[in-house]
């Protein structure tokens, strides 16, 4: 799998305010889902898309991020001196996946402000970005799907997924057309975050993204949009009605670590599924179903 020359970048300087006062000194990207931060999924996604060079924006607080993406020789010497390979293999893993590079973003001023950051790094190339409140299951895999659609097209691909009407509210939805294949859509026109009755669709944007590099120069004179924010939301709809944009429809599984319950979801969800703890928390779980 080769997509060496693109470029994936992870939005990481929001402030987490839904996970106060965990996120007081702590980025909520360094949450653990299980026993790896939420950011180390997400870098692994891109890797697994084989892409091998990652760029971060952080914001405040933010160091201990670029901390868990290092090497830590003392750690490592440490384990392999006790034979525990397994875990040396685990605290490797991290600092292997791919060349991560930082950038800050300063003040935070929305998602739009944050990808507008990478230009220096991405250059006039196209680029992923992964957002890291959305798990997408390993098994499923949609970033090398979105990849393969804008090598075909060149177009801006977005991932998009049907949700209940009453969720929609808290997505960018977009307006589509249907194209040959069953999987992709035209999307004609995207929407930051309407209420049920201004959506186009229920198909909401989720946290994936392979963006041509014009997304750029239209972020630059993107005005601040819904929250006062400067929403990449808004310069996709600009990009849909000029150059083009497609949606990928991703029916595979995905976890939001967004809010708290959610959070809490996604855990249990990718634990049970783990074979070195899913078997004990599986019976456990039933238990504990049936007392409530
Ligand atoms: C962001 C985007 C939104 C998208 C969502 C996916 O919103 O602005 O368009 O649907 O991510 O998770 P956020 O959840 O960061 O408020």
């Amino acid at each position: 799998m080769g997509h060496n020359h693109i470029k994936a970048v992870i939005p990481a300087a929001g402030l987490g305010t839904r996970f106060l006062p965990a996120t007081k000194a702590m980025p909520k990207e360094m949450l653990p889902v299980v026993d790896k931060p939420a950011i180390q999924y997400v870098a692994e996604e891109a890797s697994a898309a084989g892409i091998n060079d990652i760029l971060i924006i952080l914001g405040r607080n933010k160091t201990n991020i670029s901390n868990h993406f290092d090497s830590v020789p003392e750690l490592e010497s440490n384990l392999s001196d006790r034979g525990d390979l397994e875990r040396l293999r685990r605290v490797q893993a991290a600092s292997d996946l791919a060349d991560i590079h930082f950038v800050r973003q300063g003040e935070p001023r929305g998602l739009g402000h944050a990808v507008l950051r990478a230009r220096g790094h991405v250059g006039d190339a196209t680029f992923a970005v992964l957002l890291g409140d959305d798990l997408i299951d390993e098994r499923d895999p949609l970033l090398t799907t979105m990849l393969a659609e804008n090598e075909r097209t060149g177009l801006t691909v977005v991932a998009l997924m049907e949700v209940d009407p009453d969720h929609i509210h808290m997505y960018g939805a977009a307006a589509v057309e249907p194209t040959d294949n069953p999987e992709v859509v035209k999307v004609t026109g995207l929407v930051e975050k309407p209420s049920k009755e201004d959506a186009p669709s229920n198909y909401a944007v989720i946290g994936r993204y392979v963006l041509t590099p014009d997304v750029f120069g239209i972020l630059e004179h993107t005005e601040p949009g819904r929250g006062g924010e400067i929403q990449l939301t808004d310069a996709l709809q600009e990009l849909a009605t000029t150059a083009g944009v497609h949606g990928v429809i991703f029916r595979g599984r995905r976890y939001d670590t967004g809010d708290r319950v959610d959070y809490i979801k996604a855990i249990v969800q990718l634990a049970v599924d783990r074979d070195d703890i899913g078997p004990e928390l599986r019976p456990w779980l039933q238990e504990f179903a049936a007392t409530l």
